[in-house]
């Protein structure tokens, strides 16, 4: 994976926003999709909050998607094989790039047709934990025209990228405003924070 992972970081380093296509494994990929599919299906994704604890709201005028956190605990294989993925990913930011990663937390999000999530910057007020943010896109044929794009404010600029299966997006949490558009399908990621402690 060090070659997938250096592709991402290495188009971070040079754009601030990292993309890097068919960053998963192809079975992986697919199924994390299933999954979430399955789990949207049994009616298992609840409606995502805003802040951090104790401080949470459901405001539907800022973001309307379900969430479904990941857990080591929950025992299923598609979860383990993922956050395998990712242990050895945190291993490689800390190796190559000195992070100073020591947790991270992940879920899947699911954005039915009309729903969006408002420019937010993903660090939380009273919390500066989450250090950069990583999403993956789970659309197997999304099409210009769908919507969902993610759109991401640098400082005179804006970059759109569009939600493309297996596509991987990697940034500074605390730095990136960003706002994903309204989707007009069914929109499908798995989205998480690598996060430093908070000293
Ligand atoms: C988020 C977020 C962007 C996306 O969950 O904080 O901004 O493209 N997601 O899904
Ligand atoms: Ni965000």
């Amino acid at each position: 994976m060090d070659i997938i992972f250096d592709e991402l970081i290495s188009s971070f380093i040079d754009h601030k926003i990292g993309l890097k296509d068919a960053f998963f494994p192809e079975k992986l990929a697919k199924d994390l999709t299933n999954y979430l599919k399955s789990l949207y299906e049994e009616n298992l994704l609840r409606s995502a909050r805003i802040g951090a604890n104790h401080l949470e709201t459901l405001d539907k005028t800022i973001r309307k998607d379900y969430i479904y956190w990941l857990d080591k605990g929950h025992d299923n294989t598609i979860e383990d094989d993922f956050f395998l993925l990712i242990d050895e990913f945190v291993q490689y930011l800390n190796r190559y790039c000195y992070a100073g990663i020591v947790d991270y937390e992940f879920h899947f999000a699911y954005y039915e047709p009309g729903s969006f999530y408002k420019r937010h910057v993903d660090q939380f007020q009273n919390n500066n934990q989450r250090k950069y943010t990583f999403i993956c896109y789970l659309n197997e044929n999304w099409q210009k025209g769908d919507g969902g794009e993610l759109n991401a404010y640098l400082n005179n600029e804006t970059i759109q990228i569009e939600p493309q299966y297996n596509r991987a997006v990697f940034f500074k949490s605390d730095e990136i405003e960003h706002e994903v558009l309204v989707a007009k399908k069914d929109r499908l990621s798995i989205t998480g924070w690598f996060k430093v402690t908070n000293l």
